[in-house]
This record gives C-alpha cells, structure tokens and sequence, in this order.
C-alpha cells in the first residue's frame, strides 16, 4: 500500500512556479545546481535512472534560510546542465512531519526507490527514522505505507533515535545494505548497517565504524562504494577537531580508505583524509554513471555562514558543487572535474611559455562568470608564484603556492562582501599541502558566478563560495624567483 502525493506537496510546487521569476539574479550560478527558488543543502537521491542522471536534494522552497525539508528534484543527462522536475517529497505524514532529512535512491526492476529519514516527535522526543518512497516513473512518489521501515525497533540500543539519519542504500552479494549516521552516547560519530533482502523489511546487521572524540560529535551523510580495490566510506563530520592544515570548517568531510569485512560487517580503515580543503563543500554523496565510474557532488555550502543572497532578500541560497569523478589512489580518494564538462568549454585564450618576475603579468578580461582556467607553471627556480584571480583595484580571490614548504593557499578575504562563519576566526584561507609534480603546478579552475573550485595537479580540491561586489575578470600573475607559466588557457562554460 502507498501513500499518494498531497496538498503540501502540491502547494510547494504551484509556489515554486508563481514566484521563481522573482528571483534576484545577481548571484545566480550558470553551470552549478541551484534550486529554482530557495534553500537547499544536502544532495540527495543521486542516481542514473532509466538515462538520466537524478539529483534531489533538501529543499525548502519558501525562504532562503533551512526550513522543514522537502525533497526538490532535478535531472541531467550530462551532470552539467540541469531541468528542475517538480518536488519529489514534502513533509506530509506523521512520521515525517518534522521534515524528509537526507538520503539515498537505488533501483529495482524498473521502479525507483527513495530512502530519507522521517523526523516526528514521539512523546516530547524528537526521532528520526528511515522511510521509504517508490515511484515508476521517477518523477511521481508514493510513500510506503508501513513507513517507518527502520526505527527505534531495529537501532535498539545501537544509536541515539534523536541523532539516527541519512540512509545510503547500496547492494552487495544480492544483499541490500542501509548505511545510517548516528552517535554514541559519549557523543562520538557512528555509522550503523542494516540488511534486507526485499527493500521493506530491515533488520539490524552491524556497527561498521565508530569515531574517536578528536573526528567529532556526530557524523552525517555517510555514502560506502568500492573503487578500485578497496572499500570507502565517506562521511560528513561536524565539528572535527583540526589536524595540522586538515579540517577547519566548522564541519567538514572525510575519506576512510580501507576493507569492510561483511561477516562481521565493520570496517578496516587504513587511512582516512579531508576531502576537499576550501571553505564550501559539505555532504557529499556519490552513484556510478552508465560505465560504472564513481561520480561525486556535495552541496557547495557550509552550516552556520552568512549567506549574502538571503540577506540580500535575492530569495534563493546554496548550490551544488561540479561532478566529481573519483579515483583511489595510494589509500587517497582523488577527484576530478566531471569528463562531460569539457565538451561544454569554448576556449578563448592562450599562451605558452611567459616568464613571471616580480614585475606582475596581467591577462586582461580572462575569466567571466562562467569560465575555466587551465594553467601550468614550472617553478623550479621559483620561491613564491601568486595568482591573483577576479582582479579589481580593491579585490582579488589570490592563489599562492610556496615551493619551499609544497603549500598551496586560497584566499578569499579580499574578495566581495565579507563572508563569516561559526567558526572562532573568519574562515577566509585554507591552505593544502601539495607537492609539484616535476616541478610543476597544474590547476584546472572552474569559475561560476559565486564559486571557485580549484583542482591542484590532479590530487587535491578546494572549494569556495564569494560574493563579487564590483565584476571583475583580469587575472595577474606574480613569482618571487622566476616561475614559467608553460600553458595559460581560457575558456567558458556554456
Ligand atoms: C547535513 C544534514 C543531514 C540532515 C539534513 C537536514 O547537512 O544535517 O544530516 O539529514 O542536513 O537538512
């Protein structure tokens, strides 16, 4: 038996037409996921379904601040361009009252299967559960009516049913598993697994992995895939402790490299890392394409910053980052920019071979509001090479690399309208370490209206949000010691 769509449903989507007309578009993204109108965070549901790529995602459509959370949905048959499809899911039954949280699709013969976590309060005590909706045609929803399918009954005493959500449903060995974030009472991070064979019917199958109290007070949006030989676990920390140049949001994300044994069902981890060392990007959550290749997004946002498009009343916040594919590579996850980006790039300029002194080299009117920058800098005889990207009398978003200490830097306090967080010190610069790679920097920027995401020699990623307050597009180059840029290309998304 399954519910039909209702009224709450219907009243988001007949708002979402009336008013995304009036939605201010100074800071709207070209090639990066946004909502229609409002607020969204977590990716949700992503899937290759019936050929189209579905995202959904929390969505709440009537303010551009986080309210009970609709799923909103979107498809895309090249992950670059992307047609809203109307609400999947709203918070209209009992056990979903309190709002549909994060969570997973999968597929089963011809029929899509949305997994998200139900939030009601019971008796005074908020609870969160997993429920279930199934569609054929993968627009329209039905939710299951034996909903909760996964509760306080079969967390027990393995979690907190406060703390208990964002179910990622995967296959293994004929077997379906759900992986779900939740604590322990000493308030440490824990992922738990449940088993069933049919989708409706769960049980409790294992603890898989459990943090330690420096990896934070709970972990959200986790998402296991096996790449290349080994089993990973991605997961969404809050308030990590930081470790040397890794984790200073507020919340960040994390790579747990290692082998799952599945008698037991836990988790051998051999090394584990911060995925991405910009300020926005959180909850990642990832599916295979057509050819089995792993494809990553993550909401391009961070909890607790200002948010100048709500302050602004432009009434929409938050997108979602570029597709990322991913790779293992020496117990590392890496990413690149989705491969189907490329076909999308129009170059315009090019240079080869320049030398950069400390007298500045300037490329006038490079990078739009939809643009990608590929450059190659040898810096062999070079102390410090800066870039100085969106460049104005006043402005710049600066890169700096230091070849003494291999650390690359992002710097956005320069950059528009000053962007604070809950974090004790304004987050504007994040720094990785990286080494070149024979002597050489290569970084693949990808630039849209209100986001940089910087790809540093195929290893690392950082990624940023900012807020222009004049347009600008010169880039200026600058090197302590001779750096020589070998290729300089532009090019925009469109
Ligand atoms: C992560 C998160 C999830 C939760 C959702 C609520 O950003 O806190 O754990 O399901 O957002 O919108």
């Amino acid at each position: 038996m399954l519910v039909e769509e209702t009224a709450i449903l219907d009243k988001a989507n007949r708002f979402i037409e009336m008013m995304r007309g009036k939605v201010n578009p100074q800071y709207r993204q070209n090639y990066h996921f946004s909502a229609p109108i409002g607020w969204i965070n977590d990716p949700n549901g992503f899937i290759y379904y019936k050929g189209h790529y579905h995202l959904f995602y929390q969505y709440y459509p009537y303010d551009s601040r986080w309210g009970p959370m609709h799923w909103g949905h979107a498809r895309s048959s090249d992950l670059v361009h992307w047609e809203d499809l109307p609400v999947a899911l709203a918070p209209d039954q009992p056990y979903d009252s309190g709002g549909c949280f994060s969570g997973s699709a999968i597929e089963r013969d011809g029929k899509l299967y949305l997994f998200y976590t139900g939030c009601q309060e019971i008796d005074g005590i908020s609870h969160q559960h997993q429920c279930l909706a199934v569609s054929e045609d993968g627009i329209h929803f039905s939710k299951y009516s034996g909903n909760p399918v996964v509760a306080e009954k079969q967390l027990g005493e393995n979690g907190l049913i406060q703390e208990f959500r964002d179910p990622k449903v995967i296959v293994h060995n004929d077997a379906y598993y759900m992986v779900v974030a939740t604590k322990s009472t000493q308030s440490t991070g824990r992922i738990v697994m449940f088993q069933s064979s049919d989708l409706y019917t769960w049980h409790f199958y294992s603890v898989l992995l459990e943090g330690t109290l420096e990896q934070g007070i709970m972990w959200e949006c986790p998402d296991l895939f096996h790449l290349d030989g080994r089993d990973v676990l991605i997961m969404s920390p809050i308030q990590i402790k930081k470790n040397g140049l890794e984790y200073h949001n507020i919340s960040s994300t994390m790579a747990c490299i290692g082998e799952v044994d599945w008698e037991t069902g836990q988790m051998i981890v051999d090394n584990f890392h911060e995925m991405d060392f910009g300020m926005d990007f959180y909850a990642p959550q990832t599916t295979t394409d057509p050819n089995g290749g792993r494809v990553m997004i993550a909401w391009m946002q961070m909890w607790d910053r200002t948010l100048p498009t709500h302050e602004l009343g432009h009434l929409w916040a938050g997108s979602m980052s570029l597709p990322r594919e991913l790779r293992v590579k020496k117990n590392r996850l890496v990413q690149k920019p989705i491969s189907t980006v490329y076909s999308h790039l129009v170059y315009q300029q090019g240079s080869e071979n320049i030398a950069v002194t400390d007298t500045s080299v300037v490329f006038r009117n490079a990078l739009s509001d939809s643009s990608y920058l590929h450059l190659v800098a040898d810096l062999e005889k070079a102390e410090v090479f800066t870039i100085e990207l969106l460049r104005s009398k006043t402005d710049c978003l600066k890169l700096t690399y230091d070849t003494a200490k291999q650390v690359f830097e992002l710097d956005r306090q320069k950059l528009g309208r000053e962007l604070t967080g809950a974090e004790e010190d304004p987050l504007n610069v994040r720094k990785v370490e990286i080494p070149l790679i024979d002597n050489q920097l290569v970084l693949e920027i990808f630039r849209d209206t209100s986001s940089v995401e910087v790809f540093i020699n195929g290893l690392e990623v950082m990624t940023a949000t900012f807020y222009e307050l004049e347009k600008a597009r010169d880039i200026l180059f600058h090197s302590i010691g001779e750096s020589r840029i070998q290729a300089f290309e532009t090019a925009s998304v469109k």
